[in-house]
């Protein structure tokens, strides 16, 4: 009994500890874009190939992720990962990358 409370403790705090990395405001957008930084560059600041979304306008960044996700707009890679994400996530992540300077 007392090890399984001294378990579950250990997982509330961890789980405590886990969300408190990233502030409220821009949490899903963070932890999202941390899947895109590979191609679009730290802070998806590209200056290679793929293009760079650090500061564009959020709303740009979004309705283009929501192209992609229903195929309006054509990519390479994008229509596929944009597949993966919520309207809602979409939008974090918009947010996440229009906000950096
Ligand atoms: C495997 C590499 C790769 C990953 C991972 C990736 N992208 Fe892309 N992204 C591209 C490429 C390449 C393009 C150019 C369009 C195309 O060919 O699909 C692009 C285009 C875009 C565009 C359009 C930019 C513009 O200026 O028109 C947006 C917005 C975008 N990506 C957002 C994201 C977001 C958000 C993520 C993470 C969820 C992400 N991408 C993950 C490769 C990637």
């Amino acid at each position: 009994m007392t090890t399984c409370k001294l378990l579950f403790a250990a997982i509330a705090i961890a789980g405590l500890a886990a969300s408190q990395t990233v502030s409220a405001a821009d949490a899903g957008g963070k932890i999202i874009a941390a899947q895109c930084n590979g191609c679009h560059g730290f802070e998806g600041a590209s200056k290679g190939a793929v293009p760079a979304l650090k500061g564009k306008p959020a709303i740009y960044l979004s309705e283009s992720m929501k192209e992609f996700k229903s195929d309006k707009r054509k990519g390479t890679i994008m229509n596929r990962i944009a597949k993966g994400y919520s309207d809602n996530e979409l939008d974090n992540v918009a947010k996440y990358y229009s906000g950096l300077k």
